[in-house]
């Protein structure tokens, strides 16, 4: 089988990361050689860009801020997911090109053409085969992470995370063969039925 990329998206608290981790012990369980990463911190280059986010005397502007997960991105396809797609592998990626385009674009206000052009220049054209688009109200999410020291983004307004569920549900509006719907406010065995459900049928199509 050729290595096909998974991206998992949505807004914070939409349990994606938990229903990635699931999915990869299913799919090893079947016998997918898989390989789990996330974004930025997939690189040790991607780890300082999130600690440069928690600096408290470091404000990136938004188009700064899209440079930053620019430079981890390409850092990450060079030095993980194409190697890992060449010797076939199932990659399970934790945010990926949409992050960028539904937070600083849609969610700060970036141009959309410049976004999507610099993820085609940090991925060389490496795209997702298939994204799972966690779905929840951000108020919900927001909530469920509650207790947990929020990061950069998670601080952010309300406002700014309906912009960001908006941009997402805009990027499924234009890419629905690509993206799936998750509604992810839901029990987690639900959801991860439903992921395995679609997930399971792609991969017997790839
Ligand atoms: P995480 O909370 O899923 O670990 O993601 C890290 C944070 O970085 C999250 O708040 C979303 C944000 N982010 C962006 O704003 N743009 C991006 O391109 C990426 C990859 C993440």
């Amino acid at each position: 089988m050729r290595g096909v990329l998974i991206t998992f998206e949505g807004v914070e608290g939409s349990g994606k990361s938990t229903q990635m981790a699931r999915l990869q012990r299913s799919l090893k369980r079947q016998g997918y050689r898989v390989e789990q990463t996330a974004e930025p911190d997939g690189t040790a280059l991607g780890q300082a860009v999130r600690r440069l986010f928690e600096q408290p005397r470091i404000h990136p502007t938004p188009l700064g801020e899209v440079f930053l997960f620019m430079a981890a991105r390409q850092q990450h396809v060079t030095e993980k997911i194409r190697p890992w797609l060449r010797r076939g592998r199932v990659v399970l990626c934790d945010r990926y090109t949409d992050a960028t385009l539904a937070y600083q674009g849609y969610g700060r206000g970036v141009d959309h053409d410049l976004v999507r052009e610099l993820n085609l220049r940090a991925t060389g054209g490496v795209l997702p085969d298939l994204t799972l688009l966690f779905d929840l109200a951000p108020a919900a999410g927001l909530r469920r992470i509650r207790g947990r020291r929020y990061d950069h983004f998670e601080r952010e307004t309300l406002a700014f995370h309906r912009r960001v569920r908006r941009g997402y549900l805009e990027i499924l509006r234009a890419e629905p063969k690509r993206v799936r719907l998750i509604a992810a406010a839901r029990p987690v065995e639900a959801v991860a039925g439903d992921v395995a459900t679609v997930v399971e049928e792609f991969l017997r199509g790839a």
